[in-house]
């Protein structure tokens, strides 16, 4: 802890996602940036001069941070490969860890992770899946929940948008650093269809998925852009990736039940951009809970409903995020996205990976 009683943080890497989760930090009245650590101390120097913050945070030695008794939180945003064993180094340091997707690039150190949380469960752990903070996300799960599509059949969740590898973020281009395929934004879908499909009470049991061997731009990964789930009662869902011929940000989704469905298309104009039926509360017909000239006011969406329809970290729910793993750690509480308890989305990924590479059907313990 601070010596205001705020809750200290260590941070790693202070690029275009970490700025902006700095920034997010800066306005928590709970949270207070004690360290920045990354491997460029020029660029680290400027984000502090930008965000307003001391030149005195910068700390050169990773471990060094780690042994700093006031540092009682780690966000990690730097690039994929150091994920794991930056947390892992957190975790046998007693600090909590705020992890970028993907949470590892290599399967032993997930394991390892896994291993570290569960027996530390007093530290807070969380894996950045963001876009489960969406107002949209949540509403879909309540409503899930609520039995308004009864039981779902069928899924569809993509993630498309084109990565930027200008400049200094180049290494999205080279796999030892960007890791496997699932590293990549596609791991989000999975993230969301997951959590729809678990508040329907279905579990996943296999997987097959299918990679561009094409790469484009010079990806050294070949993405991952097509993977097919099926669930423990028949359901299946799909979940469509690109990061290169992508046109703009795309999160459509579709989900069709028994009682119900819904469809989200990201590219239309707002009121446009969210349908849905349902036996139970709209009698079957199709209506638009963001549009009052077509929904009924009792199924009407508030105003301030957020939806993923942005490419851009500024517009994503990043506040939310924050907000959420900290309130996680005053109330001693875990994250329904902690390393366990989102154990099932990187299985599915690392999953997905196996059957890419092998064109078989995977089974997901
Ligand atoms: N959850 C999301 O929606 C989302 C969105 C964007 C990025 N991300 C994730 O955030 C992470 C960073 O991506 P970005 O786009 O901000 O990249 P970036 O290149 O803009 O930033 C990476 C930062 O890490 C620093 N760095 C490089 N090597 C390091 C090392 N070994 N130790 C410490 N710091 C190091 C760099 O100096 C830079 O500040 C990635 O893992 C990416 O997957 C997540």
């Amino acid at each position: 802890m601070t010596s205001n009683s705020k809750i200290g943080i260590g941070f790693i890497g202070a690029g275009w996602m970490g700025t902006t989760l700095m920034q997010r930090i800066i306005e928590h009245q709970n949270g207070e940036i004690i360290a920045l650590h990354q491997r460029s101390e020029k660029n680290a120097r400027e984000s502090l001069l930008n965000l307003g913050l001391s030149q005195e945070l910068y700390c050169k030695d990773y471990s060094e941070m780690l042994d700093n008794p006031k540092v009682d939180a780690v966000f990690l945003c730097s690039p994929n490969s150091s994920h794991g064993p930056q947390s892992i180094a957190a975790m046998n340091a007693n600090k909590h860890i705020f992890c970028e997707k993907p949470c590892s690039t290599s399967y032993s150190d997930y394991q390892k992770q896994l291993e570290l949380a569960k027996s530390k469960p007093h530290l807070i752990t969380y894996v950045n899946y963001l876009m489960n903070f969406d107002s949209m996300e949540k509403r879909i799960c309540e409503m899930v929940k609520d039995q308004q599509f009864g039981k779902i059949t069928q899924i569809q969740v993509n993630y498309r948008h084109p990565i930027n590898i200008s400049g200094n973020k180049s290494w999205k281009l080279r796999s030892e650093i960007m890791g496997d395929a699932i590293g990549m934004g596609i791991i989000h879908a999975i993230s969301v269809m997951l959590n729809i499909m678990d508040a329907n009470n279905t579990k996943p049991v296999s997987v097959y998925a299918t990679k561009n061997e094409d790469s484009t731009r010079g990806f050294e990964t070949a993405p991952i852009y097509n993977i097919m789930i099926n669930f423990n009662n028949g359901a299946a869902g799909f979940c469509f990736g690109n990061v290169d011929l992508a046109n703009g940000y795309d999160a459509y989704h579709n989900i069709h039940g028994t009682e119900g469905g819904l469809i989200f298309d990201s590219y239309l104009d707002r009121p446009n951009k969210i349908r849905f039926w349902s036996n139970k509360t709209t009698d079957g017909k199709w209506i638009y809970p963001l549009d009052p000239t077509r929904c009924p006011t009792e199924t009407l969406w508030p105003k301030d409903t957020t939806t993923p329809d942005s490419g851009d970290v500024v517009k994503h729910q990043t506040g939310a995020c924050v907000n959420h793993f900290l309130d996680c750690i005053i109330e001693g509480k875990a994250s329904f996205l902690s390393f366990e308890n989102s154990a099932s989305t990187a299985e599915l990924g690392w999953a997905a990976l196996k059957s890419a590479n092998s064109g078989q059907v995977v089974r997901i313990k």
